[in-house]
């Protein structure tokens, strides 16, 4: 069962770097969840660092032993990941919860949480998983675009009954993955994509320049496709900046 084993620490440089640590001496059970009231080094996506300013905050990370996956499938573990994330987030309010491509969790235009993958692969499958995921419980001053659990819905949840759901919502989304529910998870994940169907500006981070496209879904290997000038692209992984969209957005 997924967050069965909880470790709990109260300082640490990185979840995932824990998590890491760990899994190379083969102290690792699948399902395994690593929480931390603060992290020293918190790290996001592109090399970024991510600050949680107060212990109330959630940053886990879980060990899934993704053993069945073939590389080719490895977008849709993101998916799993994304889509529990989005429906813990959504069982805290009654506002539309969406996944920001790849796999960033939005309320609007402003973000709530951030997940982390690092996989490692053998013999083309996916050995081990690490899926780190931060949320905002309580409010996050620092950043202009960013929300919180505790805003949406007007009460301050306790970290524990965060984990709960999120674990819960994990069982059922990787039950999925397991039974190669691919197709399902791709329509359940576009479903839930942030800005689908809205002409909303957007940037190629090698040549930005500002140019309107509507977001129609993803392709089998986890690739955005954008539609721009009633033609449809494939951007890959930080290939746009959708920044234009929320990042002057004031809480
Ligand atoms: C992002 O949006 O850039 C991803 C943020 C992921 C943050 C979480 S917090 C728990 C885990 N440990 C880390 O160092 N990072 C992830």
């Amino acid at each position: 069962m997924i967050g069965q084993q909880i470790i709990q620490l109260h300082e640490v440089d990185s979840t995932n770097n824990y998590a890491a640590r760990l899994l190379s001496e083969r102290k690792l059970a699948h399902g395994t969840v690593i929480l931390a009231e603060h992290q020293t080094s918190g790290r996001g996506q592109r090399g970024r660092s991510w600050h949680s300013a107060s212990s109330k905050q959630f940053t886990g990370t879980y060990f899934l032993k993704t053993d069945f996956l073939s590389v080719d499938h490895l977008c849709y573990l993101n998916m799993t990941v994304a889509l529990a994330v989005r429906q813990m987030v959504q069982s805290f309010t009654r506002r539309k919860v969406s996944i920001k491509w790849p796999n960033d969790i939005f309320v609007g235009d402003q973000k709530i949480g951030g997940i982390l993958i690092e996989t490692n692969w053998k013999n083309g499958k996916v050995e081990g998983t690490i899926a780190g995921i931060g949320i905002n419980v309580s409010p996050v001053h620092s950043v202009a675009y960013a929300t919180s659990l505790s805003e949406l819905s007007g009460k301050s949840p306790e970290i524990r009954e965060v984990l709960g759901v999120l674990s819960a919502k994990l069982n059922t989304f990787y039950a999925l993955l397991e039974q190669s529910g691919f197709q399902l998870l791709k329509e359940q994940y576009e479903s839930f994509l942030w800005k689908k169907d809205e002409e909303i500006t957007l940037e190629e981070r090698q040549n930005p320049v500002p140019f309107q496209g509507i977001i129609r879904g993803v392709d089998q290997i986890g690739n955005i496709l954008v539609e721009r000038d009633g033609v449809i692209q494939v951007y890959r992984n930080q290939e746009l900046n959708f920044e234009a969209n929320y990042s002057k957005v004031k809480m």
